[in-house]
């Protein structure tokens, strides 16, 4: 039995805001500096009032069409945020709630930027299992509400969105392999400090990152665990037709590409358009590149993600 990705679907609030719109809202930065550090153009950022439950109702929207499944038939919900709508219910049941579903059992995985892959590897484990049929797979997160916009070395790197895919019992692959890790002690590096006590946030409410740090680990787990996915499905990483990382940054990306032995036509990238979009950021790159035709059936695609915690993990699969 393997867990199938039947239909991918991804959704990005409002226009694009490039970086100089960024300047010209108070950012005290340059075009210069965001392209040749992270290359990033452009970003999406979600209206005040909207939430991730709302973006991954989009994309859940998309990814059911794309299935040719209906809500009510799904019966597991996996939402990957770090910026839920509520401290609880969880973003997954605010979700279930929308689509209609009655009965699915829905949780959130909170993995920061490696959300959506430890999301997919439960999915994978638990269909597997032949516990659950129809998956509903999501990655959504609205950073926007969470940056210090003071902050020029963070707040330029992050855009909001959601992604999502719809994972089936199949008798035919499906996921090859999916390995998460995760390493508490560099918990310092990349974080939101704050907690509420009292009716009160109290501590740091907005994003902080040591960006040199987590640039060094992030190039360095990313590749071993690519490794281990291709080992543990005996695929050599030739055999890849597709990589779509997580979407920090283009140096990241291009570093674990190279230590892959992967040319950068095999390499979905959105981190110029979409930002760093944290759990969504894959199965938007993802949903993309089937939608424009380049992920085709029958072809290897491996996904990876790196994020606070410190998190890391891989899936390879056969879509
Ligand atoms: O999901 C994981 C999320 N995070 C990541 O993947 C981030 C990984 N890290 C990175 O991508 C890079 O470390 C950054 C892009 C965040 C920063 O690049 P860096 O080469 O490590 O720059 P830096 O932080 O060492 O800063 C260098 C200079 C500083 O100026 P001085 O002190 O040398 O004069 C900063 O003040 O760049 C300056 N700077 C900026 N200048 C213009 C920092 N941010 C900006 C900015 N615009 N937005």
């Amino acid at each position: 039995m393997f867990a199938r990705i039947a239909g991918v679907g991804s959704y990005l609030p409002g226009s694009p805001i490039s970086n100089t719109d960024l300047i010209q809202r108070g950012v005290d930065t340059d075009n210069d500096w965001i392209v040749s550090r992270t290359g990033i153009k452009s970003r999406h950022l979600a209206d005040a009032g909207c939430t991730s439950s709302e973006l991954a109702y989009e994309a859940s929207c998309r990814a059911l069409e794309s299935a040719g499944v209906k809500a009510s038939e799904i019966d597991l919900i996996i939402v990957a945020t770090s910026t839920p709508d509520f401290i609880f219910p969880s973003t997954a049941c605010l979700l279930q709630s929308k689509l209609g579903n009655q009965g699915a059992m829905a949780f959130d995985v909170q993995a920061v930027c490696a959300g959506f892959i430890y999301a997919l590897n439960l999915a994978d484990k638990l269909i597997r299992s032949g516990s659950h049929k129809k998956a509903l797979v999501v990655g959504a997160d609205v950073f926007s509400k969470i940056l210090d916009w003071d902050d020029r070395a963070t707040c330029v790197l992050f855009g909001d969105g959601a992604g999502a895919v719809v994972v089936e019992a199949s008798e035919t692959p499906g996921i090859l392999s999916a390995a998460a890790h995760a390493d508490g002690s560099y918990n310092g590096i990349l974080s939101v400090p704050g907690s509420v006590c009292g009716g009160k946030v109290t501590g740091d409410p907005f994003l902080r990152m040591d960006g040199q740090a987590v640039f060094k680990l992030a190039v360095r787990v990313l590749s071993e665990v690519a490794k281990e996915c291709c080992e543990i499905a005996g695929v050599a990483p030739a055999e890849i037709d597709w990589l779509v990382p997580h979407q920090a940054n283009i140096r990241i990306i291009e570093s674990t590409a190279k230590k892959m032995g992967l040319g950068m036509d095999k390499v979905v990238v959105t981190v110029d358009r979409h930002g760093n979009t944290s759990a969504a950021s894959i199965p938007l790159a993802f949903d993309l590149a089937v939608r424009d035709g380049r992920i085709a059936r029958g072809q290897k695609v491996l996904l990876e993600g790196v994020g606070g915690g410190f998190t890391w993990g891989a899936v390879l699969l056969e879509f």
